[in-house]
């Protein structure tokens, strides 16, 4: 029968059998698939797993600094590098939804390429691909595609000539998060929602600026930490706001205004392949609104997504 301590331990065996002392290269995120598929391997080859922690840029307010500190913390042998302003130029004035995926993919591998070599003699890529993962992307080759595509799944250019490892490709969310647990990772990083590799670039609806990014993360941050205050975050399965790309009249004192409208979205899922707007309590969602109108300057209008995914996915690209 599986559990996750006999998944731990047959992973940790079928992994030094098949890795050896090979090095072993592996991009964390700052999500829990990552996350778990790293100490899962360090648990198996020790410092042989070389981590690389990459700022596109794009992540939660004070995400980077904070999860590599984390990551330090628990013994992983892991670097951060900063390439913020490498992804937002490649990103300038790009608008359409799957050419922003294309371009951040793109980039990621250039930067995790140029950090992998100087790794000497890695032969492995290990990915914290799961199974839903696996499900979209295989759709997304089929002749009616239309689930986005999914730029972190196995893509791998020739010329980084690495054997890729993905110990996770057979579980779903749920089971990782009981699999860190054996793994002895702190409830707050297992609880983490998911999060998407491509980030809030596809939370912001149009093309992307670093003024943009700055105001979407103070809004997702005062929404996140409000569902944490309220003691709402775990029963959220995913949440986060998207800055769209619209403008709306409203006063301030005698001033009218013209600024930002953004859109917060929470969802209950298993696996984020179907998914239902969470009813928030009322008081909540006031209570944030304010914030966030009050604090954020550029913003002057707050609106809450009802839709259920399908049809509605859960990113808004
Ligand atoms: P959708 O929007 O398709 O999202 O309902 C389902 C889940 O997948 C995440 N998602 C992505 N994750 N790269 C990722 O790593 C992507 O391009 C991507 N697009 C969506 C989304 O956040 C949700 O958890």
């Amino acid at each position: 029968d599986w559990t996750p301590i006999s998944f731990v331990e047959d992973t940790i065996e079928q992994m030094r059998a098949k890795l050896g002392n090979d090095r072993v290269v592996l991009g964390l995120s700052g999500g829990v698939d990552s996350t778990v598929t790293a100490v899962l391997l360090s648990e198996a080859i020790g410092d042989n797993l070389h981590c690389i922690f990459v700022n596109n840029g794009l992540l939660r307010k004070n995400e980077f600094e904070g999860v590599l500190e984390q990551y330090k913390g628990m013994g992983l042998n892991v670097k951060g590098v900063d390439a913020s302003d490498r992804f937002l130029s490649a990103l300038a004035g790009v608008s359409d939804p799957e050419q922003k995926r294309k371009i951040i993919g793109r980039v990621f591998i250039e930067v995790f390429d140029d950090e992998a070599s100087a790794i000497k003699e890695v032969k492995w890529l290990a990915q914290g691909t799961i199974y839903p993962d696996v499900i979209e992307s295989v759709s997304v080759k089929g002749p009616s595609a239309t689930i986005k595509s999914h730029h972190n799944v196995g893509g791998l250019p020739d010329f980084m000539k690495l054997k890729v490892v993905e110990p996770m490709n057979t579980l779903f969310k749920d089971e990782v998060r009981r699999v860190g647990s054996a793994l002895g990772i702190h409830p707050d990083l297992l609880g983490r929602h998911p999060f998407p590799g491509p980030g809030l670039a596809i939370r912001i609806l149009g093309d992307i600026t670093a003024e943009k990014v700055r105001i979407l993360q103070e809004v997702d941050a005062l929404f996140i930490n409000g569902l944490r205050e309220h003691n709402l975050y775990d029963s959220v399965w995913q949440a986060g706001a998207i800055l769209l790309p619209v403008q709306s009249v409203g006063v301030m004192g005698d001033e009218r205004t013209y600024e930002q409208v953004v859109a917060l979205r929470a969802v209950e899922s298993t696996d984020g392949m179907t998914a239902d707007w969470v009813h928030l309590p009322y008081n909540f969602l006031a209570e944030v609104s304010n914030k966030i109108i009050n604090r954020v300057k550029g913003v002057n209008r707050v609106v809450y997504d009802i839709s259920s995914k399908p049809p509605a996915t859960i990113e808004w690209e």
